[in-house]
């Protein structure tokens, strides 16, 4: 058995598991021997990746097509969860969007408040009890180093991931003496379909664009080495020292500073 399973337990949830990080967990975490519940709302690409997961790592991959924003988030994923030893969840779901917030669709912000924060609230509350209760599990929460400085441009997005940031380094304390490890992920720019969905255009960094951005392997590999030795994670030198710096500035000079990066990299730019 391997050290994931053994320290974990037999099955993992991952959120956002059609693209991006959240599908590139979902195939580390079944190379490692743990079954996977596979969560988005693109039901063709979950069921491709199952498959592909079920004939390379020979493991069971079950795939609920749900809407995360949705207000039944628990009871439309109790079918695929009422009858498996949950011992891994990885809250990866989420998106941003970029623009002046007063010129945004309500709706679309209240739908990515529930998506990135709320779906996480729920399901750590719903499958963490379990993992309590057995005195082992994981819990990660894909936050961004946008969780760490407010921006104009991006305003509610970093607000979400702040959310992310700070739910989970709270609860890393709490759930710490009962054997559940708990990270909170913050990724600098990543190239998935993250900055198409965000109208972000990564070609606006030119040349310097694979210098700043991440490949969702080198993320999630970071993620996984590190769960349970670190509570905050950023993956990447650069990273680091951009949240050093917007934490040894006045947050009026890094909401400027990193206002001023997240317009740069606006579609419209
Ligand atoms: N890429 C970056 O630069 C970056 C940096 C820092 C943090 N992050 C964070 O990383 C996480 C994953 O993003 P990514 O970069 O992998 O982006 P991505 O490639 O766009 O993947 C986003 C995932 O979230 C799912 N999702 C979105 N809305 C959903 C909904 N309403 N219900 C269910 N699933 C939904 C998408 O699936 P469906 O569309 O099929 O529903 C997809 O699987 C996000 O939380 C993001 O904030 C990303």
């Amino acid at each position: 058995m391997s050290r994931l399973a053994e320290r974990y337990g037999p099955w993992a949830v991952v959120t956002g598991a059609s693209a991006g990080i959240g599908a590139e967990f979902a195939r580390r975490i079944a190379e490692w021997g743990v079954n996977v519940v596979l969560i988005a709302r693109r039901r063709n690409r979950l069921e491709e990746l199952a498959s592909t997961i079920e004939d390379m790592y020979r493991v069971e991959a079950r795939v609920a097509p749900v809407d995360l924003g949705s207000r039944d988030v628990v009871e439309a994923l109790q079918p695929v969860l009422g009858d498996i030893e949950v011992g891994l969840l990885v809250n990866c779901a989420g998106y941003g969007s970029s623009g002046p917030f007063l010129d945004m669709d309500p709706s679309v912000q209240e739908s990515m408040l529930n998506v990135n924060c709320r779906a996480s609230l729920l399901l750590t509350h719903e499958i963490v009890q379990g993992m309590r209760e057995r005195g082992r599990g994981g819990v990660i929460f894909v936050s961004s180093v946008n969780g760490f400085c407010a921006s104009r441009g991006m305003a509610h997005y970093n607000a979400t991931k702040a959310y992310d940031l700070v739910f989970a380094e709270g609860l890393a304390e709490e759930l710490r003496p009962y054997g559940v490890d708990v990270q909170a992920l913050c990724p600098g720019g990543t190239l998935t379909e993250f900055q198409r969905v965000a109208g972000l255009d990564t070609r606006n960094f030119g040349p310097f664009a694979r210098l700043i951005f991440a490949t969702p392997t080198s993320v999630v590999a970071t993620s996984l080495r590190t769960l349970g030795h670190r509570v905050t994670v950023i993956p990447g030198f650069l990273n680091k020292l951009m949240v050093l710096t917007m934490k040894l500035l006045p947050r009026r000079v890094s909401t400027w500073i990193f206002g001023s990066l997240m317009a740069r990299f606006a579609t419209e730019h």
